[in-house]
């Protein structure tokens, strides 16, 4: 049977690091403080000529050169985020057009720091139906353009950055096998970034602060161990699989004690759970094809390993997918 394998990956992270230190002279915080409760230490921070899609853009050209496969031979572009260039048109397609994969449609999808899950599981469904598809999946966001810079609750969270993958049909035994995604709307309000004022006064709304993101961390920490342990334990056992059978899992990366809580739920070893956010911080829909980007070119995969995404943001939204590597 077809399957969606991943035929190569890349990343772009924007060259200016922001420390902890340096957050210590833009808000009332300690290196201390976000080094225990996150484990964060550094994240990057785009500059000129790093915008989303340029990151996004670099991403491609080097998952596409390890492949081989040239732009125009793409059919397909979505690009997972919550920061995008512009509403109109999709970060995709600008994308698309410095690529010039002219054979390709594009679109944008927005599911928070699942989206890169839930795009996966797209591409897997797309190459279901049309097996020589190829398609380029990225997750790419620059949040320190939406966070609120004077809200010390959020603005030592985030990261910017770029991941991508190249997907492609295959029927050797690899590939995506399984997913579980999830969203509960009704729980919008513990994570939302809110859209830019309206120009339709009928439409203003009193409670509008701003389109920056707004968190209620406390909460988002509880939903976010007990539904990723959920989707990775149910998901498992519709598979016949335990955790046990997991070569490597690798996580949304939001929080250290957050991916500790997790594996200790689930049972799964530190060294089985691929871990880079103290470096990049959380990086929303970029950060796991960031990790699995890092993960392969350090060699963490072998072929056939039975790889595990678990994800968690705002939507909510949640889930978890198997592939063989
Ligand atoms: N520096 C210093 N103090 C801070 C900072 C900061 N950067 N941010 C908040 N505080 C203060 C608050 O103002 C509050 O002070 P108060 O008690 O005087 O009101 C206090 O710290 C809160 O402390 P705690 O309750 O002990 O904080 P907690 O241990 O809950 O940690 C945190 C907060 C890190 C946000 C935690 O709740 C968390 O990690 N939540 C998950 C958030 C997350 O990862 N979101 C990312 C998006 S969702 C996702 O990707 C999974």
């Amino acid at each position: 049977m077809i399957k969606a394998v991943i035929l190569g990956t890349g990343s772009c992270l924007p060259e200016k690091t922001l420390s902890n230190a340096d957050l210590e002279r833009i808000v009332e915080t300690s290196d201390e403080w976000i080094t225990s409760r996150t484990g964060i230490r550094n994240r990057r921070v785009a500059g000129r000529d790093e915008q989303n899609y340029q990151l996004a853009t670099k991403a491609a050209r080097r998952a596409l050169a390890v492949t081989g496969i040239e732009p125009e031979e793409l059919d397909l572009i979505v690009v997972a985020t919550i920061s995008p260039h512009m509403i109109m048109p999709s970060t995709a397609c600008f994308v698309q057009a410095e690529l010039g994969a002219v054979n390709a449609f594009a679109y944008d999808i927005s599911a928070a720091c699942a989206g890169f899950t839930y795009g996966l599981d797209l591409a897997s469904n797309y190459i279901r139906n049309r097996p020589d598809m190829k398609i380029l999946l990225i997750g790419a966001e620059t949040l320190s353009a939406r966070v609120n810079w004077e809200d010390r609750n959020t603005c030592v969270l985030f990261g910017d950055g770029a991941g991508a993958v190249i997907v492609a049909g295959s029927n050797d035994g690899r590939g995506v096998f399984g997913s579980n995604l999830r969203a509960d709307g009704k729980l919008w309000n513990l994570l939302y970034m809110d859209s830019p004022e309206s120009y339709n006064p009928d439409l203003r709304r009193d409670e509008w602060q701003g389109p920056f993101i707004r968190m209620n961390g406390s909460d988002i920490f509880k939903h976010a161990v007990r539904l990723m342990e959920d989707a990775v334990t149910s998901l498992l056992r519709q598979h016949d699989l335990t955790i046990d059978d997991v070569d490597l899992m690798i996580p949304h990366q939001a929080n250290i004690r957050i991916l500790k809580n997790l594996r200790e739920r689930l049972g799964i070893p530190e060294e089985r759970v691929f871990v880079n956010l103290s470096q990049y911080g959380n990086t929303s829909a970029a950060s796991i094809p960031i990790a699995l980007d890092e993960a392969h070119r350090q060699g963490r995969m072998a072929r056939g390993d039975i790889v595990l995404l678990c994800t968690f943001g705002g939507g909510l939204t949640w889930g978890s997918l198997l592939m063989r590597w």
